[in-house]
C-alpha cells in the first residue's frame, strides 16, 4: 500500500522529534548518541524530562479511551500513595478553555491549519508551564489525556502540514519536556466514533480516512521509540487495557 513509504518516513522523523525534544535540549545524560541511548534505557525517573516527577501521556483517536482510562490509571497511583495530577490538552489551564473552545467548537469551520496548530502550541506551553512542570518539579506524577503527540498526528499529518513543522513547533512550545511514557490506545477510527456520545466537535466531525491517518501517525510515533511508548489494543475489555497499562507503569519504578 502507498502508506508505507510514508510510515517509513514518519517513523525517520519521529526519531528526529525525540532528539529535537528530549535529549537534545534537557536529558542531563547528554553526550554522544550511543551514551544517550544508554540513558534513556535505563529508564531513571528524570532521565527523559529532567524532572523529578514521572510524566504519563494517553493518546489516541477519538473514544479511544484516553480520558477514561487515564482517569483509572490516576486512581490507581493514587492509591498507591502517589500524588497525581490528572490533566489534558487542550484547555485544562485557566486560560485553555478559551482556547479549547476555538480549537474544538463547530463555529470555527474552517480555521486555517496553520492557526489550528499554532493554537493547540499556545495551550500547551501553557500547559506546560502553569500545570505539568510544576507538579513534575515537586514529584508528583503527571498524566495527560493528550500531548504533543495529538498535535505531531492531527496537524502534521491529518491536516498535511508535516511533521518537521510541529516536531519544532512543539520543542518551542514545551521546552523539549518529553513524557518518561505514552500510551497509544489504538483503535479503528469508526469503532472509536461509534463510542462517542452527543453532536461531534470540529476534528471529531472530519472523515474516516482522516481519522485513520492519524490513528496510522501514532502508531508510527510509537515503532519509532518503542522504549518510550505502550501500544494497547482498545478493542479490548477495558479491564485488560488498564492491566496492560498498569504493567508497563510498574517498569517506571511505580506500584
Ligand atoms: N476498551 C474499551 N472498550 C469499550 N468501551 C470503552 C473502552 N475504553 C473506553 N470505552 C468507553 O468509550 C467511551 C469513550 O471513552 P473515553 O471518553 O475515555 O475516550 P476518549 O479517547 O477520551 O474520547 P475523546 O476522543 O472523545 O476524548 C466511554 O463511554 C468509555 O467508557
Ligand atoms: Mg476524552
Amino acid at each position: 500500500m502507498s502508506t508505507r513509504p510514508a510510515s517509513a518516513l514518519m517513523v525517520a522523523r519521529a526519531m528526529a522529534w525525540a532528539e529535537v525534544q528530549g535529549e537534545a535540549r534537557v536529558n542531563p545524560c547528554g553526550g554522544d548518541a550511543r551514551r544517550r541511548l544508554r540513558c534513556r534505557d535505563v529508564t531513571t525517573l528524570g532521565t527523559v524530562s529532567g524532572t523529578t516527577g514521572v510524566f504519563i501521556a494517553f493518546e489516541g483517536g477519538e473514544g479511544a479511551g484516553k480520558s477514561s482510562r487515564a482517569r483509572t490509571l490516576a486512581q490507581r497511583l493514587r492509591a498507591g500513595g502517589h500524588e497525581v495530577v490528572l490533566t489534558h490538552e487542550p484547555g485544562d489551564t485557566r486560560i485553555g478553555p478559551q482556547v479549547r473552545h476555538i480549537v474544538l467548537d463547530v463555529s470555527s469551520e474552517g480555521l486555517d491549519p496553520r492557526a489550528e496548530a499554532l493554537l493547540y502550541s499556545a495551550d500547551r506551553a501553557e500547559h506546560v508551564g502553569s500545570v505539568v512542570r510544576p507538579a513534575l518539579d515537586r514529584g508528583a506524577v503527571v498524566v495527560t489525556d493528550r500531548y504533543v503527540d495529538s498535535s505531531l498526528a492531527y496537524q502534521g499529518v491529518g491536516r498535511g502540514l508535516g511533521v518537521d513543522a510541529i516536531v519544532r513547533l512543539s520543542a518551542f512550545a514545551t521546552g523539549g519536556l518529553v513524557p518518561h511514557l505514552t500510551v497509544v490506545l489504538d483503535v479503528p477510527a469508526s469503532i472509536g466514533r461509534s463510542r462517542l456520545a452527543g453532536p461531534a466537535d470540529r476534528l471529531e466531525g472530519e472523515p474516516d480516512a482522516f481519522h485513520e491517518r492519524v490513528r496510522q501517525a501514532f502508531l508510527d510515533l510509537a515503532a519509532a521509540s518503542p522504549h518510550r511508548y505502550l501500544v494497547v489494543d482498545a478493542t479490548l475489555p477495558v479491564e485488560h487495557v488498564d492491566a496492560a497499562v498498569l504493567d508497563r507503569v510498574k517498569e517506571l519504578g511505580l506500584p
